[in-house]
């Protein structure tokens, strides 16, 4: 059964309840982004340790499908590395999903780009070398979110 704007049945359970809401007091990452187009905004929180993402948390002031993505997108990457947790995309966030109506795949680009940006600043905070791949999207991110 999909509701208003044809969101799958996973959108609608995460953006009811989502997962791992709040933020991190001394988290070890952070990460903000905001869509200058329709003005919602996102922030994650990494702990890390040992290379693994220990805990993540978010706060998002947007519509229904930034929520669900940046829920969905903590529970992707709990528990994985940090190099894991780089790999992940757009289509994958997505398709955890059940799918995004077209007109709001944009706002799953909020999600992966807050958890750029925080791993961004977790290698940043702990001297450790960030790929290239990484140095540009953060480049990127600037550009289009600041
Ligand atoms: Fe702004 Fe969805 S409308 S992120």
């Amino acid at each position: 059964m999909r509701g208003q704007f044809n969101y799958s049945k996973k959108v609608l359970k995460h953006f009811r309840n989502p997962h791992n809401l709040g933020r991190i007091d001394r988290a070890d990452g952070t990460g903000e982004v905001g869509n200058l187009a329709c003005g919602d905004v996102m922030k994650l929180y990494l702990k890390v340790k040992d290379n693994v993402i220990e805990d993540v948390k978010f706060e998002t002031y947007g519509c229904a499908a930034a929520i669900a993505t940046s829920s969905v997108i903590t529970d992707l990457v709990k528990g994985k590395t940090i190099e894991e947790a780089m790999q992940m995309t757009n289509k994958s966030v997505i398709d955890s999903l059940d799918g995004l109506p077209p007109i709001k795949i944009h706002c799953s680009l909020l999600s992966v780009d807050a958890l750029s940006e925080a791993i961004y600043d977790f290698l940043k905070k702990s001297k450790k070398d960030i790929p290239e791949e990484l140095e540009k999207r953060h480049q990127r991110i600037k550009i289009l979110h600041k």
